[in-house]
């Protein structure tokens, strides 16, 4: 009864607010110089992690509110916090930040329902039976406190295991209830809030491995038989020994074409300067370049509160301060700093015009494939754009479109044909179709410079 009761006024409160959302999305529009404003002008939302502790903190809340148009609870929607023991459900500090969300016109990402870890004792301790009905129940308690809500759900949290083998990872669900369990949580979270998109959600599959490959079988055999999944999360912890992967965006793109929408979900890259702030604008380019990536969000909002907070993995440090990969984000977005600021490169009004290059295998037949490279503006707009490919010594273009090459050797400088244009922040690309003659070897995008 008293769910219920909530459940209405929540819904009530989540009306009303939707109507402010949409003012202050039209407000932020203009401006996109925030890393909110800057996706949503790309169709995109940026999130944070978010702690219901630190919302009383006046910088804390000023940033948050400032830049993000996404929260998702850093903890407080995990089983141990909402189900402390079995049927009675607690989510003081979960609604404190939904509430806060809404009243700030941001979405809110539901994180996590079925995982193995912060779990709390009574679960795992149950048998097959119990378990089946105790997940079960904890899937609705929990949609159906936040129905329609919650934009995204990690309906499953890491499934699968580390290293080669591609197994499911031994849990309490996975060892009493076997493969199906996963199955069973997405059916019965697509009944209990219709509305909301259904993630499965993992690490160190952001790029093509063993893991990765094993995920992407469970969610081409979902779509296959209709199991309700509408999208894959990347949780995107890197650091120097798990770095930025290479094939990252052609990962997210694989994963797209199955037909699911794909999100950053937990972006975070220890280091600093202007190493951590190319990683950052190269996963960010990534998710731009994948037009089912539907959002990113960071694993919080200041180093000083990070889980890894020794790598100062954020893009504020711990006064607040913007680092330099924030203005890298946000350049990478196609917002706008402020003029001037150190931290923000390609900052209209600089007079540094500046592009990227990205490459991408986009077909494969053997004995030749396809090679398409997009070429985006930094922060100003751009009249020309000079790219560079190496090739493999064995491999000849056959095509070439989009583009004009010349040629030195397996050295193809690319300038545009028709496409030199491009506004700040604006994406073109050309593409070619190559002969292997033996080798499967991709070819070398080297720097873009602009004109
Ligand atoms: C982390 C939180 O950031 C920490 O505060 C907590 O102590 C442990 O969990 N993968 C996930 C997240 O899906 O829920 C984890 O969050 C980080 C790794």
């Amino acid at each position: 009864m008293s769910v219920t009761m909530r459940r209405l006024s929540r819904a009530a409160i989540a009306g009303l607010v939707a109507a402010a959302a949409l003012t202050a999305a039209a407000h932020s529009a203009e401006a996109a110089d925030t890393l909110g404003s800057a996706a949503a002008g790309q169709g995109r939302y940026f999130g944070t992690a978010v702690a219901a502790n630190h919302l009383g903190e006046a910088d804390y809340a000023a940033t948050l509110d400032r830049e993000f148009s996404s929260v998702t609870p850093e903890n407080e929607m995990k089983w141990d916090a909402t189900e402390p023991s079995r049927g009675t459900f607690t989510f003081g500090s979960a609604d404190r930040i939904v509430d806060h969300a809404q009243t700030q016109g941001m979405d809110v990402r539901g994180h996590t329902l079925v995982w193995h870890s912060q779990l709390p004792s009574w679960v795992s301790s149950l048998g097959a039976s119990d378990l089946r009905t105790a997940m079960n129940d904890h899937i609705n308690g929990l949609m159906g406190h936040y129905k329609g809500e919650i934009h995204s759900w990690d309906v499953v949290n890491e499934a699968f295991q580390d290293g080669g083998s591609g197994a499911r990872r031994s849990s309490p669900f996975q060892d009493k209830l076997g493969n199906g369990f996963i199955e069973e949580a997405f059916r019965t979270a697509r009944a209990a809030d219709p509305a909301a998109k259904l993630c499965y959600n993992d690490y160190n599959t952001d790029g093509v491995n063993a893991k990765s490959n094993a995920v992407y079988a469970m969610v081409k055999d979902f779509k296959s038989r209709g199991v309700p999944i509408d999208c894959v999360g990347f949780q995107s912890h890197f650091n120097s020994n798990s770095p930025v992967p290479s094939d990252y965006r052609q990962n997210l793109q694989r994963f797209a074409d199955l037909g699911v929408d794909v999100q950053i979900t937990e972006l975070d890259i220890e280091g600093s300067g202007s190493a951590q702030a190319a990683d950052y604008a190269e996963v960010v380019e990534a998710c731009l370049a994948v037009s089912r990536c539907t959002g990113m969000t960071v694993w919080g909002v200041t180093d000083k509160y990070s889980w890894r907070s020794g790598g100062t993995p954020l893009l504020f440090d711990g006064d607040y301060n913007e680092k330099p990969a924030y203005g890298a984000v946000l350049s990478a977005l196609g917002g706008s700093g402020d003029p001037g600021d150190p931290g923000d490169p390609g900052d209209p009004g600089d007079g540094t015009l500046s592009c990227t290059a990205t490459y991408t295998r986009t077909a494969d037949w053997g004995s030749g494939y396809n090679g398409q490279v997009t070429i985006t503006a930094g922060g100003e707009p751009i009249s020309s754009w000079t790219a560079t490919v190496t090739l493999p010594a064995q491999q000849s273009v056959s095509a070439l479109w989009n583009g004009t090459p010349t040629w030195s050797g397996n050295v193809m400088t690319v300038r545009p044909s028709w496409n030199g244009t491009l506004a700040a922040g604006a994406s073109t690309g050309f593409g070619f179709t190559v002969a292997k003659n033996g080798s499967d070897a991709a070819p070398a995008v080297g720097t873009c410079t602009a004109s």
